[in-house]
């Protein structure tokens, strides 16, 4: 059977230079339900589905960290009812996806205030952690109740009482041990960080983490976003020449 071409067929990326961890702050649910007279609630909606498309296509094309920007600190000061059906959405995600996560080989990880969502939520992540905990083709991680200055307030605090207890010397500190105090530790910093909707932003997002990343901003809105821009995302990357402060021979 044919199966229909796509926009991104005649792109061939380099599997040798592929960017190991991809961050995305996916925004513009608002404004696409906005511009169709839709309550907000229904680009959210849309807006899972993108997920599941770049979870898919990240497997297929062999990225190993995808990191998705689910819900930030702030976003609790949103009203009830969006708050109430994101959770909601967040949890029927959980429960309608964690199976073929098991099948794809995909670890479910989680960053952020984990504490603060409800019990519900916090439950069907925790066992859908659990359950792909040994998987090892992708690890999604997503950002929920996270902020990147809250992660960095949180390391300080948990660094500063080994210091106050004399285990260690201030000037002893290294960005090792920083990093191993992040939620992020056992993963690497982004290689490319993709953000949707067109601000040029980065509001509160892996602050320490994405110091070298490369950037790139699409004005698609979330749920129009696809895997065929994702593809050509990466091929834009590919492209690129990351000096990380240093001359190239
Ligand atoms: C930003 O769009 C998006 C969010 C705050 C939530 C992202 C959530 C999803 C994509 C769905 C649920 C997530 C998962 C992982 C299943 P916005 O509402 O700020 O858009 P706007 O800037 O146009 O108002």
């Amino acid at each position: 059977m044919n199966s229909k071409p796509s926009a991104s067929d005649d792109i061939h990326l380099d599997t040798g230079k592929l960017p190991c961890h991809v961050a995305v702050i996916m925004d513009g649910n608002g404004r696409w339900a906005q511009k169709r007279l839709l309550n907000r609630i229904v680009g959210h909606e849309r807006g899972t589905e993108t997920v599941r498309e770049i979870v898919k296509t990240c497997r297929k094309i062999g990225i190993p960290y995808l990191t998705l920007y689910a819900f930030s600190t702030e976003n609790w000061q949103r009203p009830k009812i969006e708050v109430a059906a994101l959770m909601t959405l967040l949890k029927k995600f959980l429960e309608s996806e964690s199976r073929e996560l098991q099948e794809k080989n995909i670890r479910l990880n989680a960053i952020g205030q984990i504490e603060r969502l409800p019990d519900g939520v916090r439950a069907s992540l925790e066992e859908t952690m659990q359950m792909t905990r040994d998987n090892d083709a992708l690890c999604l991680s997503l950002a929920l109740s996270y902020g990147g200055r809250s992660e960095i307030l949180r390391m300080v605090r948990n660094i500063s009482e080994s210091v106050a207890s004399g285990d260690i010397q201030p000037d002893a500190l290294t960005e090792e041990m920083v990093n191993a105090h992040l939620y992020t530790a056992d993963i690497p910093d982004p290689d490319l960080l993709i953000r949707t909707s067109g601000e040029m932003r980065i509001s509160n997002f892996l602050l320490w983490q994405i110091a070298y990343s490369e950037i790139y901003v699409t004005p698609t809105l979330w749920p129009d976003f696809g895997g065929d821009e994702f593809i050509k995302i990466i091929n834009d990357y590919q492209n690129r020449d990351r000096r990380f402060g240093k001359v190239n021979p």
